[in-house]
């Protein structure tokens, strides 16, 4: 690949800067194809997020996570990178890319790019050079390619799972025609799965890193961060039955040694460029062990974001995050949903409210209106907790999970379930900025359709409708973002539960703050307290002490 690339203009780091600034951040993840429109075509661009560069400032947050913004064919949402030093034509320009970047810096807004270690786009040149170079050549060894079983290699390699249904590994054709190797893609077949013992595969990453931080970047994000290693030996799954570090594909031991390079990368840089990976690992010391001092600074809570809305089971995985990050000095990161996952209204209004891949369904019964009660008071329970925060677009409006018809799904999630998984695509259509029909000021010109249709009924949830109602979810999250920069309890990293009952979740941050939330079905009398600094739901009065209705949350000062 070329790396002979133009010297980058370097932004300076803001003034005043803290280095600790990643331990009680707030991030807000930005899908570029959804947030804006600049150009009027129906996709979202950095023109776009650069127009709305001052509501981010609004609503208080402190960086911004851009999934994948690079050339793309598209087949995985951008998570099949054709080329990881440019930006989507779609969505503007490498020169615009470094706009952005300064003019979030000048609003104290960092920027945290994607970085997808596991697999490439199959249009990406390394792997079109590997397919033209065929079987044998040292083009084909940066990835997974390997003869079929059987007599005529017509058997898959392994019988390795996809994450996303379906087969891992699909067949090429030889240069004369026949039937030829097959190469490994734990995603879709347009994302083959890159060869991590291959020196080229580490050093061209460890340059894209150097490629963005010389721009500014202040942290990447790294896809599928337990997957890249594979044991060479491309050993059986059998019956999935593995000890720590054992997975032929999963949190293999060596992986470590590469985030070890990575973190020496960022560590080069002036202020702190963070590693935050997306860690999706049941076992918490192994999960633990990506975060150690000379690691990733972060990872994703998932254990969190998965947790139905029960009290018992809340506070089981707070308790679990705090007590496997402790030893290891990492702080906790607080995750409610993302670009993959079933938006929070929704989720919380179902009668199964956790999270799981693969049990998606069409048509499930949904109670917004509890959804909605729930999901804010989840805002505020989250942003209470010690640690940094990461908000999906569109949350702090309270959208909900879009049901949309088959005919306009694009996620490959859907078509590898065979159709019954409805997919990813229902969190990820463009938000709504104003006005009452679509494309709600999206952006999109006169007679040109969104990328994905918006519902009809989302004229109450526009960034403008919000922004002129105190009662809604955006003026709830635009308060609880200033509190939590403001107070230094909310700040701090120290955690006291109090018990207030089985169905309640209570605890102290500080020596003067309290969070409660009403998980339970009936009223809870407030502790005396100083007075109320915010809460999800309106606080009645009874005998002159407060009362927290059920699905809701309020902060208190004692
Ligand atoms: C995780 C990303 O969040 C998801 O959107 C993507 O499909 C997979 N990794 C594969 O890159």
């Amino acid at each position: 690949m070329d790396t002979d690339v133009l010297t980058p203009h370097r932004p300076a780091v803001p003034a005043g800067d803290d280095p600790l600034w990643w331990r009680s951040a707030v991030i807000y993840q930005v899908y570029v194809r959804s947030f804006a429109d600049g150009n009027g075509d129906g996709t979202g661009d950095l023109a776009g997020v650069r127009a709305r560069l001052s509501y981010l400032k609004d609503l208080g947050v402190d960086a911004i996570w851009f999934n994948p913004w690079y050339p793309s064919p598209l087949a995985d949402g951008g998570y099949d990178v054709e080329d990881y030093r440019d930006i989507h034509p779609q969505f503007g320009t490498l020169a615009e890319a470094e706009q952005l970047i300064e003019e979030a810096l000048a609003l104290g807004i960092r920027t945290i790019i994607d970085v997808v270690p596991n697999h490439i786009s199959d249009q990406h040149p390394w792997f079109q050079a590997a397919l033209a170079a065929g079987p044998g050549s040292p083009e084909r060894e940066r990835f997974w390619f390997h003869p079929g079983t059987g007599e005529s290699g017509d058997g898959m390699p392994t019988d390795w799972v996809s994450s996303f249904q379906g087969d891992t590994w699909t067949r090429t054709t030889n240069a004369d025609g026949t039937p030829g190797e097959w190469y490994l893609h734990l995603f879709t077949p347009e994302q083959p799965d890159l060869n991590w013992n291959h020196p080229d595969v580490r050093r061209e990453h460890e340059d894209i890193l150097r490629f963005w931080f010389d721009r500014g970047v202040a942290g990447v994000r790294i896809d599928s961060a337990a997957l890249p290693v594979k044991d060479p030996a491309l050993p059986p799954l059998g019956d999935g039955d593995h000890g720590p570090g054992d997975h032929p594909h999963l949190d293999r031991d060596e992986l470590h040694d590469i985030y070890r390079a990575w973190r020496k990368v960022a560590d080069e840089y002036e202020g702190t460029r963070v590693l935050v990976g997306e860690v999706w690992l049941d076992d918490a010391e192994r999960f633990a062990r990506y975060l150690r001092p000379d690691e990733m600074h972060t990872a994703f809570n998932f254990d969190f974001m998965t947790q139905p809305w029960s009290a018992a089971a809340l506070r089981g995985s707070i308790q679990r995050t705090l007590a496997e990050h402790e030893p290891i000095g990492a702080p906790a990161t607080w995750v409610l949903s993302n670009h993959d996952v079933t938006r929070p209204v929704t989720r919380y209004g179902r009668a199964d409210s956790a999270f799981a891949f693969a049990r998606k369904r069409f048509g499930t019964p949904t109670d917004l209106a509890r959804g909605t009660r729930r999901a804010r008071a989840a805002a505020l329970l989250s942003a209470a907790l010690p640690g940094s925060l990461y908000i999906y677009q569109g949350d702090e409006l309270g959208l909900p999970e879009a049901e949309l018809p088959r005919e306009v799904i694009q996620d490959p999630m859907h078509f590898r379930s065979g159709g019954v998984d409805p997919g990813r695509d229902g969190c990820r259509v463009p938000l709504p900025w104003s006005g009452v029909r679509p494309p709600y000021g999206f952006g999109a010109a006169d007679g040109v359709d969104t990328w994905l249709p918006q519902p009809a009924d989302w004229a109450p949830l526009t960034a403008a409708a919000q922004s002129a109602d105190p009662d809604s979810m955006l003026s709830l999250y635009r308060e609880a973002l200033r509190l939590r920069c403001d107070l230094d309890d909310l700040r701090g990293e120290s955690l006291a539960w109090l018990e207030l009952g089985a169905d309640v979740l209570a605890f102290r941050r500080g020596d003067r703050t309290l969070s409660i939330t009403n998980l339970g079905a009936v009223p809870v009398p407030l502790p005396a307290h100083r007075a109320v600094l915010l809460s999800s739901a309106a606080i009645e009065d009874a005998a002159g002490c407060g009362i927290l209705p059920p699905d809701s949350t309020v902060w208190l000062t004692l």
